[in-house]
C-alpha cells in the first residue's frame, strides 16, 4: 500500500472555509426558509466587469477557426496580457518591473500555496497572527511547519502577532527566520502598512537575507495616500520580495480565475553550499513543469480589464464594496462593537462580546440572526475573540445585515 504524506493527516480536517460551508448547510437544512445573510468567505457577489464578458465571448468565437484557434499557450501567460500588466499595476505607478518577472496564473491562492515548491523544506517561516489559512496549511502539508500544538499553533513557525495593542502592525521576528509572508490590506484584520512601515520589513529582509513572500490580492480597495498598492513602491523590494496579485476581488474574477506572481529576476535564493540562484529561474521551472497556463479566454477577459471601459466597470465594483465596507464599519460602530479595517480593505474585523470565543460567536450569528461571518480563531490564534465581516455581499443585505445587529 502507499505511504501517505503524513503532513495532511496534522492540518485541520477540513479547510475553514469549507468547515464554514458545512456549518451554514447544516443550518439551512435545519431551518430551510431562515433568511440567510453570507458575510463570511470573501467571495464577490456583483457579476464580472461588461468589458471582461465581451472579451470572453469574443475570445471563445476565436475558437471555432482553425487559423485563431488556440491550443497551448505560454506557462507564464501571454504577452498581451503580461503587458498590459506591466504598464498598467507597474509602469504607471513608476515601478520598473519587466514582463519576463510576471507569471499569470489562476489566482493567489494556488500561488501563495504553490511557492513553497521553490523553498527548502527546512526554512524557517514567519507569519503574521491571524492570517490566510493557505501559508499555514501548505507550509505545514510540505513539512516545514513542524507539529501542531494543543493550540494549534505550529513547533517550526514564527507567529508575527498583530493584534489592538500593536494597531496590526507586526513586530520584525526576534529569531532568524528565512521566509515572511506578509499580505496587505491585510486578510483577515482589513487593516494596512503605510510606506514607513513596509520599507522597515524590506530594509530589516535585506539586512537578514530573508525573502518576503507579499500577498497584495486586496490593493485595489486601497484608498488613503500613504499606502503602497504594491510592495515594489519601495526601493530595494526588487531584491528581497515575491508579489502575489489577483483578478479575483479586484474584477469579480473568484470564479473566472486569474491572478499573478511577480517575481524579479535580482531576487536570489542560496544553495546548501551558498550559491546563489535566481528565484525568477526556478518559480518558471516549476511552473513550466506543473502548470499549462491560464486559459487564453480568460486571459483576454483579465486584459480587457485595462481597457478604458474595463477600468472604469472595475473602479465601479471596488466603489461599491468600498461603500459597503463603509456601511458595515457604521453599522457596527453604532451596535457598539469595537472594530478594525474595512478602510482600505474589504473586511471589517470585530471584537466579539467580552468572554465569547470566535467560534462561539460564529455560531450565535448564524443562528440567532441568520449572518454568516468568519471566526477570527479561523486564521489563527491571535484571532481568537474576533469575526470577521465581509463587504463582497449585495447593498440589501449589508444594509439588512446591520439592522439585524442593531437590535
Ligand atoms: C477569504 O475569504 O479569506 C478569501 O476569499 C479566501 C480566498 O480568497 O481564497
Amino acid at each position: 500500500m502507499a505511504q501517505i504524506n503524513e503532513n495532511f493527516i496534522k492540518i485541520p480536517a477540513t479547510y475553514l472555509f469549507s468547515e464554514i460551508a458545512k456549518r451554514v448547510a447544516q443550518h439551512k437544512e435545519e431551518n430551510p426558509t431562515a433568511p440567510i445573510i453570507r458575510m463570511g468567505i470573501g467571495d464577490v457577489s456583483l457579476p464580472l466587469p461588461d468589458a471582461s464578458v465581451d472579451a470572453m465571448i469574443k475570445a471563445a468565437d476565436e475558437q471555432r477557426s482553425a487559423e485563431t484557434f488556440r491550443g497551448y499557450g505560454p506557462e507564464q501567460g501571454y504577452a498581451f496580457l503580461r503587458e498590459a500588466i506591466v504598464i498598467n499595476d507597474f509602469t504607471n505607478r513608476g515601478i520598473d518591473i519587466a514582463e519576463d518577472e510576471i507569471f499569470v496564473s489562476d489566482g493567489a491562492k494556488s500561488d501563495t500555496g504553490n511557492i513553497g515548491d521553490i523553498f527548502d523544506v527546512n526554512n524557517r517561516v514567519a507569519i503574521t497572527d491571524p492570517s490566510y489559512p493557505v501559508y499555514v496549511d501548505t507550509n505545514a502539508m510540505a513539512g516545514r511547519a513542524g507539529e501542531p500544538t494543543a493550540t494549534g499553533e505550529w513547533t517550526n513557525l514564527v507567529y508575527l502577532q498583530c493584534n489592538s495593542e500593536n494597531n496590526f502592525v507586526p513586530a520584525l521576528p526576534t529569531e532568524k527566520v528565512d521566509l515572511v509572508y506578509l499580505c496587505y490590506p491585510n486578510n483577515p484584520t482589513g487593516t494596512t502598512l503605510t510606506k514607513e512601515q513596509l520599507t522597515v520589513w524590506v530594509e530589516y529582509a535585506k539586512a537578514n537575507n530573508v525573502i518576503l513572500l507579499f500577498d497584495a490580492a486586496y490593493e485595489a480597495f486601497i484608498t488613503e495616500e500613504d499606502v503602497p498598492h504594491s510592495i515594489y513602491e519601495i526601493e530595494g523590494a526588487k531584491d528581497v520580495a515575491i508579489e502575489f496579485r489577483s483578478f479575483s476581488k479586484t474584477a469579480g474574477f473568484t470564479g473566472t480565475r486569474c491572478g499573478y506572481t511577480v517575481v524579479p529576476k535580482q531576487l536570489m535564493g542560496n544553495t546548501a553550499n551558498g550559491e546563489k540562484v535566481s528565484l525568477n529561474k526556478l518559480w518558471n521551472r516549476r511552473q513550466c513543469t506543473k502548470f499549462n497556463g491560464t486559459s487564453y479566454i480568460v486571459q483576454r477577459a483579465a486584459e480587457a480589464t485595462y481597457s478604458p471601459e474595463g477600468k472604469k466597470q472595475v473602479k465601479a465594483l471596488i466603489d461599491f464594496y468600498t461603500e459597503n465596507a463603509r456601511i458595515i464599519r457604521e453599522g457596527l460602530t453604532k451596535a457598539g462593537y469595537t472594530i478594525f479595517g474595512g478602510v482600505n480593505a474589504p473586511y471589517v474585523w470585530a471584537k466579539a462580546p467580552v468572554g465569547m470565543g470566535s467560534w462561539e460567536y460564529f455560531d450565535f450569528l448564524l443562528k440567532e440572526k441568520n449572518i454568516v461571518t468568519t471566526p477570527g480563531a479561523g486564521f489563527g490564534a491571535s484571532g481568537e475573540g474576533y469575526v470577521r465581516f465581509s463587504a463582497f455581499g449585495s447593498r440589501e443585505n449589508t444594509i439588512e445585515a446591520m439592522k439585524r445587529l442593531e437590535k
